[in-house]
């Protein structure tokens, strides 16, 4: 089977496709033949080396996280799933290997695809969803009438996240990419900021809470857009962050949070529920698996309304 390996960190240049003997799925685990991936800013964070500091130097390493594909076959002790069985999952973030033609995964790591999803949505659910939802659950309390700024609120975080709030009944300002406007329009967000054509720190409002997916709105920076009581979240953990954070919400009443996404069984059967139901999984590009380079410097270069889904065949 194909996998796309590093051996070293770099850019682009250092992915090549490999052939390798089929893995056998050892005491619950599965073994998946896979039909999408999705792209991630985690996955080049990590090939790039951004991210040494948490994976090391051992290589040859795989990537990819989240992924969707058919039960190939069960390994033992594995009691929930059966060859032919259409499923979706993510692997530990810090161990992605899933783009390739198979992955092994642990029977806690995969769900059933829903059967209104595709298997390139499916791929596209749980690292934006498990994120969402930790960012309005766990890091800010996010319902009914909160009034959140979402700043990137349609990449792959966003979507679930502006979604999600929307339906709880927040009052949701959406800062969007031109592209994004006719999504942020369609999940009725109560404001919408172009950033093309407007400044986000020009607006003459505060909100409970901020959240920061795009990397540019440092906490610093949003104070303008802050009440006094406010929860300010952004997704980029580094140790400098972390530790200023810390000091800062132990004298101040507005708290600054950062994500550090886990993965939860559970929420993620509850999202996959939620995308049978009603949460839109929007799935922005499409590349073939041959196409990893391009794939990656391509996204990596204009982002994607939605996300960025490989398709193996
Ligand atoms: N800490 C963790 O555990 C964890 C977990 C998952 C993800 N992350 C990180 O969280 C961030 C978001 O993830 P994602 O999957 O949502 O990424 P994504 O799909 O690339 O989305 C990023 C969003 O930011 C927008 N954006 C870019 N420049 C902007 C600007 N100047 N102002 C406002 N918005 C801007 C993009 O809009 P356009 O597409 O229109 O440019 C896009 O909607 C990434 O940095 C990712 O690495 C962290």
């Amino acid at each position: 089977m194909r996998k796309v390996v590093y051996s070293r960190y770099g850019g682009t240049e250092v992915l090549e496709m490999v052939e390798q003997p089929s893995p056998t799925p050892l005491l619950g685990q599965v073994l998946i033949d896979v039909k999408a991936v999705a792209l991630n800013p985690l996955d080049w964070k990590i090939y790039e080396g951004q991210m040494a500091f948490v994976t090391g130097s051992k290589f040859p390493r795989g990537i990819g996280i989240e992924f969707a594909g058919e039960v190939a076959k069960a390994g033992p002790a594995v009691g929930r799933f059966k060859p032919g069985d259409p499923v979706f999952g993510m692997l530990d973030p810090f161990k992605g290997d899933a783009l390739g033609d198979q992955v092994i995964a642990s029977e806690q790591q995969i769900h059933l695809k829903p059967p209104t999803l595709s298997f390139e949505q499916a791929a596209a659910l749980p690292i934006g969803g498990l994120s969402a939802l930790q960012i309005l659950d766990d890091l800010a309390q996010v319902g009914k009438g909160t009034e959140v700024l979402i700043n990137g609120a349609t990449g792959g975080i966003g979507t679930m996240a502006t979604q999600i709030a929307k339906r709880r009944g927040a009052i949701v300002t959406a800062v969007v990419g031109k592209r994004g406007v006719p999504l942020a329009m369609r999940w009725r967000c109560d404001h919408i900021v172009d950033r093309s054509s407007q400044d986000v720190l020009g607006l003459n409002r505060r909100f409970d809470v901020i959240i920061d997916l795009s990397d540019k709105l440092p906490f610093a920076a949003s104070k303008p857009l802050l009440k006094s009581r406010s929860v300010y979240v952004n997704a980029y953990p580094n140790p400098k962050d972390i530790l200023l954070g810390y000091i800062h919400n132990a004298v101040s009443q507005r708290k600054r949070r950062i994500l550090m996404m886990k993965p939860n069984a559970e929420r993620l059967e509850l999202l996959g529920r939620l995308a049978g139901d009603w949460l839109e999984v929007v799935v922005g590009t499409t590349f073939p698996m041959s196409d990893f380079r391009r794939a990656y410097s391509e996204t990596k270069a204009n982002g994607s309304a939605g996300k960025t889904v490989f398709v193996v065949t």
